[in-house]
């Protein structure tokens, strides 16, 4: 219901009247029991949440800051709190529900999947897989994706999933960085209606460097042909036969690391966000129950692909974790027809839904009056995540697909804080279209300067979270200097570095906050982080190429496109007249270089770039250009300050 007033939208009293938490007065004692006593609130969660091997002794340690480490003292297994802790009371519940792209249907009961984990933690043990090794996961979205990662968390290995949509030179990259043992991938999946190949892939990026990967391990799905390796690649549904259905959970520390993510950033390359056991799952927990209000009826859905950090927290562990059931698609939301989800939702009576904004733009732009053509009663709450959600499409959702009766919860997040950091909840947050709203309780986000000012209502300002939380990056992997400089160099507040998000963010009237995005060198294409820096040195490649400076710059249905200013090599045989050939080029190194998720849309070939007298190029001012905006930045200080008014003259003349 639309609160008249401030044009706010008010949690309708049924749907309140039921939740965790009911009403905004709630959230706010929630908030202030844990910001009165800080240790205390988390300690009581972890007792509560976890099912502990043996108690913790110490709730935060804060000795080597920004190291923080959590729960030390403490034991668990995140697949002990996923699987065999539902056995009493959930063993026949169903845990994954699967549905693939040519409509062929599977289901895991609590029972069911805890047996498979098993058995592939037993078959990863033969491989020599041991405690703290590096598994990388190259797979489709299918269950035997989900039974991986937490076979792999039984034996306490460390997986490192790579979007199955990154080229064979990006998966190289992390294999590499990670030193993994052991590669698990699938011969292909199934992919708007046709195979597609992973295997492939693996081949071409285990061709060099790769010393350190010993054995692959291969799931078989599209059953088409493959080239196999004697000696070093096997077959995952063959020898999965003869494991026995028991294995022994590790005994895992705390802060044993549960898993990497690779994640771009603004300069060099990905890094491996590093997240721990006990704060990850606690969290992955307690925000399905706080923001999903995660029941046991529930048929709960996200779309996202395991390859990111959504998919890791909301398609799996947090699921799991909660006893819910969980609903894992293969393919794309288009095929056959852009009903797809819709039907799927009807059919499944998913009662809480989380999705990206760019798949609701795409379906909306495609056929604004399909989801009309379903019956979405079931749909109580619906969610959002991974960028800026337009009031636009935010209203379409919420009225054509929520009947207008469905909260949306916008969550703000990011890979490195494990879960959802700023949200509405569903039963007791008025929602504003466009804004993330408050932060959750136990959570210390505040927009400030540099120097820890909060800023007033309507000012820009840096998004940092000015307190340590459980589920928070642990580290980038072999890189200490890196995480400090990455996270803990921009901002402080009293004397004491804080975590900055990338995000800048502004306070409305309400307090509520709403993020305005990366004011760094990462862009979001549809809802995947992508680094200009990575973009830069690949299209640098080209031999025409001297050198580039990649900005976003606005699209209506992925958010952000890349628009990339070129200086070609002075020698360079491709005149200006032949750009269309050459974008195809660049985009094909990118192809191969990062995968189709790097694509440049727009181009322009420039004399020059601008840059400080120090030689930094100035990418705000093109930004500033590219999106046809004035330019308000001083150019004073640029070494040659007529560079700006050439690009600035150049963009006129293109649009025009
Ligand atoms: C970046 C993090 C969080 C999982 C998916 C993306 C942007 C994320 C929102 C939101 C506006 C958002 C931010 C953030 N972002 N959620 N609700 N509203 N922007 O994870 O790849 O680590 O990207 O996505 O810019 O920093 P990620």
């Amino acid at each position: 219901m639309q609160h008249k007033n401030q044009n706010l939208f008010k949690p309708s009293k049924e749907f309140s009247r039921n939740a965790r938490i009911k009403n905004i007065c709630e959230y706010y004692d929630l908030w202030n029991e844990a910001e009165e006593n800080f240790e205390q609130f988390w300690k009581n969660k972890a007792l509560e949440k976890i099912t502990w091997f043996s108690p913790f002794s110490k709730v935060l340690n804060q000795d080597n800051a920004p190291f923080y480490k959590w729960f030390e003292g403490g034991t668990l297994n995140v697949s002990y709190q996923c699987l065999d802790r539902h056995m009493k009371t959930r063993r026949n519940k169903v845990a994954i529900m699967f549905e693939g792209e040519m409509g062929d249907f599977e289901v895991y009961t609590y029972r069911r999947l805890l047996h498979e984990v098993c058995k592939a933690a037993n078959l990863l043990k033969k491989f020599g897989i041991e405690k703290g090794d590096r598994v990388v996961i190259y797979m489709p979205m299918i269950p035997e994706t989900a039974i991986i990662m937490l076979a792999c968390a039984r034996i306490g290995a460390i997986h490192s999933v790579v979007f199955g949509g990154f080229s064979p030179e990006a998966l190289r990259d992390r294999i590499i960085d990670a030193k993994a043992k052991l590669v698990v991938t699938a011969d292909g999946a199934f992919r708007r209606g046709k195979p597609y190949m992973l295997k492939p892939a693996v081949d071409e990026a285990l061709e060099k460097d790769c010393e350190c990967v010993k054995k692959v391990l291969i799931v078989i799905r599209n059953k088409e042909q493959i080239d196999y390796i004697p000696g070093r690649d096997y077959i995952y549904n063959e020898l999965i036969k003869n494991e026995s259905y028991k294995c022994e959970p590790e005994i895992m520390d705390s802060e044993d690391l549960l898993f990497l993510l690779y994640t771009s950033g603004s300069t060099g390359k990905p890094k491996g966000v590093m997240h721990s056991s006990a704060g990850y799952i606690l969290w992955a927990q307690m925000t399905m129950e706080w923001v999903f209000d995660i029941k046991d009826m529930d048929n709960y859905w996200c779309s996202a692909d395991v390859g990111w950090i959504t998919g890791h927290t909301y398609s799996i562990y947090g699921p799991l974790a909660c006893g819910a059931t969980t609903l894992i698609y293969e393919g794309t939301p288009t095929y056959p027809n852009s009903g797809r989800w819709w039907r799927m939702i009807e059919e499944y009576q998913i009662s809480k839904f989380y999705t990206s904004p760019t798949a609701i733009r795409m379906l909306h732009a495609d056929s604004p009056n399909e989801p009309k053509k379903y019956d979405l009663e079931s749909l109580e709450v619906l969610g959002t995540v991974g960028e800026p959600i337009n009031p636009n499409a935010w209203k379409w959702f919420y009225e054509n697909v929520g009947n207008s009766k469905a909260p949306i919860v916008d969550t703000w997040w990011q890979t490195e804080t494990g879960g959802h950091m700023i949200t509405p909840l569903p039963g007791a947050t008025a929602l504003k279209p466009g804004s993330a709203t408050l932060p959750l309780p136990g959570i210390f986000a505040q927009i400030i300067d540099e120097e820890g000012n909060i800023k007033g209502v309507g000012e820009d300002g840096l998004l940092c979270i000015v307190k340590p939380w459980p589920s928070m990056i642990r580290g980038i992997w072999g890189d200490e200097k890196r995480y400090v400089e990455s996270y803990f160099s921009q901002a402080k507040q009293n004397g004491k570095a804080v975590y900055f998000s990338g995000d800048g963010a502004f306070y409305d009237e309400n307090g509520y906050i709403t993020i305005t995005g990366r004011t760094d060198d990462v862009v979001n294409v549809a809802g995947h982080r992508i680094g200009t820096a990575e973009i830069e040195s690949a299209i640098a490649k080209h031999s025409s190429v001297a050198e580039s400076a990649v900005v976003g710059v606005e699209d209506s249905i992925k958010g952000e496109t890349l628009f990339a200013f070129v200086v070609l090599n002075r020698d360079s045989s491709c005149d200006l007249g032949s750009s269309v050939e050459t974008l195809k080029e660049l985009n094909d190194i990118l192809r191969v270089e990062i995968g189709p998720i790097a694509k440049i849309e727009k181009i322009l070939y420039t004399p020059g770039l601008p840059k400080t007298r120090s030689g930094k190029i100035m990418r705000r001012i093109l930004r500033t250009i590219a999106r046809g905006e004035e330019i308000k930045q001083d150019i004073s200080t640029l070494e040659d300050s007529h560079i700006v008014q050439t690009i600035a003259n150049l963009v006129k003349a293109e649009i025009e």
